[in-house]
């Protein structure tokens, strides 16, 4: 498991950029098995982009340069596909390729149960299989793999998701590629890196529309034209940017925040005490300075996480080092068990309460202290552990870290632009 140590030497010397989103990036690559050819750009060189670029590579025959531009170029991929790469079981959003591959047309697919975070719980597939099931599909799953096999329905069809998963919502947009009939999903999921993925196949030819949580899918003849697209920019990254700018007093500039995606999360903020100054706004982004954190004094803040556009569950790792100034409350219905990082503050004299959906911290007296160890269960605690770490430790060591490459671009020259010097 691999180990860095943090450590504030100097003080902040300039701005931070936005990278492009990873939870964007991972479903437009597994798009990527449907088209010949795929070129996109601001993609963030991640462990877990490289992850998936080599399944697709080990698995599926598939070719990429990931440059200034990634360019990935599908062969031919037969009609029977098993995906026996080791990396399926290291991230988890290989599942997608199960639609990807549906909506290629391939008509038996084997992939192995999936990895990626599961210290906080179980990540199951239930609502992806089902909807595979209803669209016509026979699917076996057993302990070690799941099997997806046959065609889709012969016809318009509607179904309906019992819960708005992220995951399942787009494997179903791609499995319902397959069909030139008109494919109805109620009750999905609306994060704006599923929006954007849509205006990607759209551009690509297909016919999806979407309205409140309903998405009505339909391919056309001209499916695969040739578009270079964008990633959109990491929205979870730059509040981790700008709650680090908050703790480290920095009032350099976070560049490119993607603000349009990010209302509630920094309302929150703004509840917290946190005054920040947007400029140069252009479109979806803008530049975002900390003005002031004055800690809201005589009530208890309580975030409670939810399903986009509410805060969502990856913020609260990342917003509750500034509920060490409030004190407060954090409700976690999406991932209920994802609070076990909260014990690593015990070892600073903070008190917390930790139940199963709920974890309270009580008011601290800012202080730091020699060198301490936190131990990493998540992507998302690991930058947890960077902002407690580098500031209220003298010398943090951070174990299992290579959870927090997974999510976060050259997280080492972004940290010197704070003063905060990481050493692997
Ligand atoms: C996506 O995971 C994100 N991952 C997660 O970020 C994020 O925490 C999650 O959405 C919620 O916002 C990516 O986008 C790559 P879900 P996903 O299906 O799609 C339950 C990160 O590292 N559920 O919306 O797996 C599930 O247990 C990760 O960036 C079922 O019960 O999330 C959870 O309670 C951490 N059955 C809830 O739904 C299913 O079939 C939300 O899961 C699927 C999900």
């Amino acid at each position: 498991m691999e180990q860095i140590t943090v450590q504030k030497v100097g003080d902040v010397t300039s701005s931070v950029e936005v990278s492009g989103a990873k939870n964007s990036v991972l479903p437009l690559i597994c798009a990527s098995v449907m088209f010949e050819k795929c070129t996109f750009s601001n993609v963030p060189q991640l462990t877990d982009v490289k992850k998936l670029l080599e399944i697709l590579s080990d698995d599926l025959d598939m070719t990429f340069q990931n440059g200034t531009e990634l360019n990935i170029n599908s062969n031919s991929i037969p009609k029977k596909v098993s995906l026996n790469s080791p990396r399926n079981s290291e991230i988890r959003y290989s599942t997608l390729l199960m639609g990807a591959l549906l909506g290629k047309g391939c008509t038996h697919i084997t992939i192995p149960k999936s990895g990626g975070c599961s210290s906080f719980g179980e990540r199951p597939i239930d609502i992806h299989l089902d909807g595979f099931v209803e669209l016509g599909f026979t699917v076996s799953d057993s302990e070690s793999s799941t099997i997806i096999s046959g065609e889709i329905f012969k016809g318009d069809k509607r179904i309906k998701l019992r819960f708005p998963s992220v995951g399942a919502t787009i494997n179903l947009i791609f499995a319902s590629l397959q069909t030139k009939h008109s494919i109805t999903i109620e009750n999905v999921a609306i994060e704006p890196e599923i929006i954007d993925l849509i205006s990607y196949l759209n551009k690509r030819g297909s016919n999806i529309k979407i309205s409140d949580r309903v998405i009505s899918v339909s391919n056309t003849e001209t499916f695969g034209l040739e578009v270079t697209h964008r990633v959109i920019n990491d929205r979870i990254e730059a509040l981790s940017y700008i709650v680090l700018s908050v703790v480290s007093k920095s009032s350099s500039l976070i560049k490119k925040v993607p603000y349009i995606y990010m209302e509630q999360p920094l309302r929150f903020l703004k509840s917290l005490g946190v005054e920040l100054e947007l400029k140069n706004k252009d479109g979806s982004v803008s530049d975002v300075r900390v003005k002031r954190f004055i800690p809201v004094e005589g009530q208890e803040p309580r975030l409670e996480t939810g399903v986009y556009p509410k805060i969502g569950t990856d913020y609260q790792p990342v917003i509750a080092p500034l509920m060490l100034y409030t004190g407060g409350t954090i409700v976690d219905e999406i991932y209920p068990l994802r609070f076990k990082y909260l014990e690593e503050l015990k070892q600073l004299g903070v008190e917390v309460d930790i139940e199963v959906g709920k974890a309270t911290i009580t008011k601290w007296t800012i202080k730091s202290t020699d060198n301490i160890t936190m131990n990493t269960y998540d992507l998302r605690s690991g930058f947890f552990n960077v902002i407690i770490g580098s500031n209220f430790s003298k010398v943090c060591t951070i174990k299992n870290a290579g959870q927090v490459f997974r999510g976060y671009e050259n997280l080492e020259s972004k940290l010197n632009c704070y003063g905060i010097q990481l050493s692997r």
